[in-house]
């Protein structure tokens, strides 16, 4: 039997740093407001970096950390919902960044859940024996998306990447117990990207392409949806919510991880956050949390801690992973 176990985590997110008072100078909005209603104070914005030279910043860093060579590389996944351009992949355009020469590479859709989701898939690829190594990466340049005139938006994201090496070498699973969920029917409460139809046969014009979010119908969502989900993983894998070391939840909201807690029965220090110094990073919110406890010694690689990753996001998706760490 085949066990996918992370080697490494690394993150890289964009130089330029925007704080609340600095969107105040360019929007009608202010600290008080933004810090109270989201936790939030600080995000990066690219000054030119595209979501692929972070996601390739990180994979390098995977590398190199790793003392591995690209070449050795079987897969790369990156999960984005702001990659380069749809063709070639971000992924694709990370294997050639970096060299990884033998690896197949593409990119996975969730939004926010795109972690989470593109991490359960590289398990599956690695327990199949296929394949030793592989990259998984979530990477956004979300101010490319957008909408720079509407306040109830722009204040919330931020850029930035995170990733994990994952190498066949586990002596015990990598996850525990999984669940992962879409409700379509709700994805209009979460939009960006749409296409308009316009050839010589029809005309289908969108008004916006840029971010639109129903703020109070997400985070209904966020506190009634997602917590059932994490309970109904944790009884999966019959463990109780204290035996978990930490949460590790997409990054939207700091009001949503302190429902989460109350939900749970769990203290609210075991719901790690970093949302005040990036903003919500869509997909790199998981792996860009990680890598960061990491690097501040949290907790370490060592195979010994229980950790619960959740997305939640467009889509409508949702989804927890507990993994052994
Ligand atoms: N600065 C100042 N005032 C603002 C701002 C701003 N940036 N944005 C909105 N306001 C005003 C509104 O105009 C409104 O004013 P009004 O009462 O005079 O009309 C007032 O503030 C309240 O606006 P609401 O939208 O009702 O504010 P709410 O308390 O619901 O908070 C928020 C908004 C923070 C977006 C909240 O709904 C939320 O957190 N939702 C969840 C979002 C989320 O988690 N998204 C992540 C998942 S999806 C993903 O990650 C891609």
């Amino acid at each position: 039997m085949t066990f996918a176990k992370i080697t490494q985590v690394a993150h890289s997110v964009p130089k330029k740093v925007v704080s609340n008072d600095d969107l105040s100078k360019i929007m009608d909005t202010n600290d008080e407001w933004i810090y109270s209603r989201t936790g939030i104070k600080n995000r990066h914005i690219s000054t030119g970096e595209n979501t692929s030279d972070l996601a390739a910043d990180v994979a390098q860093k995977l590398l190199t950390n790793a003392s591995v060579s690209a070449d050795s590389i079987d897969f790369i996944i990156v999960a984005t919902i702001t990659p380069d351009s749809l063709m070639p992949s971000t992924a694709a355009r990370v294997q050639a960044k970096i060299g990884a020469i033998n690896a197949f590479a593409y990119d996975l859709t969730a939004a926010c859940s795109g972690f989470v989701f593109a991490l359960s898939t590289a398990e599956k690829l690695l327990a199949s024996g296929n394949y030793k190594r592989g990259i998984v990466i979530g990477a956004e340049v979300f101010s490319k998306i957008m909408d720079w005139s509407d306040r109830s938006t722009a204040v919330l994201f931020g850029d930035g990447a995170g990733g994990v090496l994952l190498e066949n070498t586990g002596i015990q699973p990598l996850i525990i117990a999984e669940k992962l969920q879409t409700d379509g029917s709700r994805g209009d409460s979460l939009l960006s990207g749409l296409t308009d139809i316009n050839t010589p046969f029809a005309t289908v014009n969108y008004e916006s392409k840029s971010l639109s979010m129903e703020g109070r119908a997400i985070f209904d969502f966020a506190v009634r949806d997602v917590p059932k989900n994490i309970k109904a993983t944790l009884e999966e894998a019959q463990i109780s919510s204290e035996e978990i070391d930490f949460y590790l939840l997409h990054q939207a909201n700091s009001r949503i991880l302190d429902k989460m807690a109350k939900k749970l029965g769990v203290e609210r220090s075991k719901f790690l956050q970093n949302m005040q110094e990036y903003g919500n990073t869509s997909a790199a919110s998981i792996p860009l949390l990680l890598s960061e406890s990491v690097k501040n010694g949290i907790f370490t690689l060592d195979g010994k801690t229980k950790i619960v990753l959740t997305g939640f996001g467009g889509g409508l998706t949702w989804g927890t992973t507990i993994i052994n760490l």
